[in-house]
């Protein structure tokens, strides 16, 4: 059988859920453990761009604001590739039929693309790969409230059959309050990384200030790049990064990968795109018990998010 051949019958069987396993007190993949020294031994460079988020925090908004900060602008130029294939993903190494695709093996990619390279990762900041402090890489951090990323986390943990699956919601908000998810616990996430701005190059933001004010937050990220745009340049990315925009932008939406992979019959990537979609979600014991653990958490932390705008 060809190996053509071959891709297309793996992409077409339904994909089985992954097998799970630590990495440092940090839930992940079995196979991203398992190779977790090749994600830690990755070589940054100075002229880096790293996007890091949590996982639903708005990193695809983001990579596409980016690139077309990038591109002065040119659609045509943001539509060459995949989201995923623009901007690697180094934390993520998937087997099986996930090799076939170009989506996966985001840590090769990021090692083959030529420079000056625009990379992701959903890492905690204590398990990014030390070289991106060594080499002073620039890099763009985006925080979301923690109700309405749990709830995207949720949606997207259904649809997505590379992450495990999430049960119900009222389970998957315990486990999102332990940290059992992948990539672990979202409070030392947003912490942690709000914590190394100290001490690193690191524009910190929120996905509810770029969606009650994008021109600010873009020009936040214009400042941080040292780009200047024309005022009508800064327009066009406002509306080619708008929600409703990038849902029918197919190189954005992740629609071009197979459904055995993502189903957005389940539940699109592109869902709400709003905060406060949580209160469509959480009962008011759910959250009552959510606010209260939160405090716990969050107790010593400049750190404060709004969960709506
Ligand atoms: P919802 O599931 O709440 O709709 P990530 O890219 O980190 O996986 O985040 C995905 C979340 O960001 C999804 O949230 C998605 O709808 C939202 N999103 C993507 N593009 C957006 C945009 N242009 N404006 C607002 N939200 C966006």
């Amino acid at each position: 059988m060809s190996l053509e051949k071959m891709k297309d019958l793996q992409l077409n069987e339904e994909s089985p859920k992954p097998e799970t396993k630590e990495i440092n007190g940090i839930l992940m993949t079995k196979i991203i453990s398992d190779n977790w020294d090749k994600i830690w031994n990755f070589q940054a460079k100075p002229d880096d761009l790293l996007i890091a988020t949590y996982a639903k925090a708005g990193t695809t908004w983001t990579q596409e604001i980016v690139d077309m900060i990038q591109n002065d602008g040119n659609v045509e130029k943001c539509q060459r590739a995949n989201t995923f294939d623009r901007h690697p993903f180094i934390d993520h190494i998937a087997e099986g039929i996930c090799m076939t695709s170009h989506y996966f093996p985001g840590l090769d990619l990021a090692i083959k693309m030529p420079s000056p390279r625009t990379l992701k990762t959903h890492l905690p900041v204590q398990m990014l790969p030390p070289s991106f402090w060594t080499q002073n890489s620039k890099i763009i951090y985006v925080a979301r409230n923690a109700k309405d990323c749990l709830v995207s986390y949720y949606h997207f943990s259904r649809m997505n059959k590379m992450l495990p699956d999430p049960g119900t919601l009222e389970e998957y908000i315990e486990e999102f309050m332990n940290g059992r998810v992948l990539w672990g616990s979202w409070y030392d996430h947003v912490k942690g990384w709000w914590d190394a701005k100290e001490k690193h190059p690191i524009l910190y933001l929120f996905y509810e200030d770029m969606k009650e004010n994008p021109k600010r937050e873009i020009q936040k990220i214009l400042k941080f790049l040292e780009k200047d745009l024309a005022e009508e340049t800064l327009n066009k990315i406002i509306y080619h990064t708008s929600f409703d925009i990038m849902k029918e932008n197919p190189m954005a939406n992740y629609t071009t990968l197979p459904t055995s992979i993502m189903d957005h019959s389940i539940s699109p990537f592109m869902r709400k795109g709003m905060p406060g979609d949580w209160k469509n979600h959480f009962t008011v014991a759910q959250n009552e018990k959510f606010d209260e653990d939160y405090k716990k958490k969050m107790i010593g932390t400049t750190l404060t998010f709004r969960t709506e705008i």
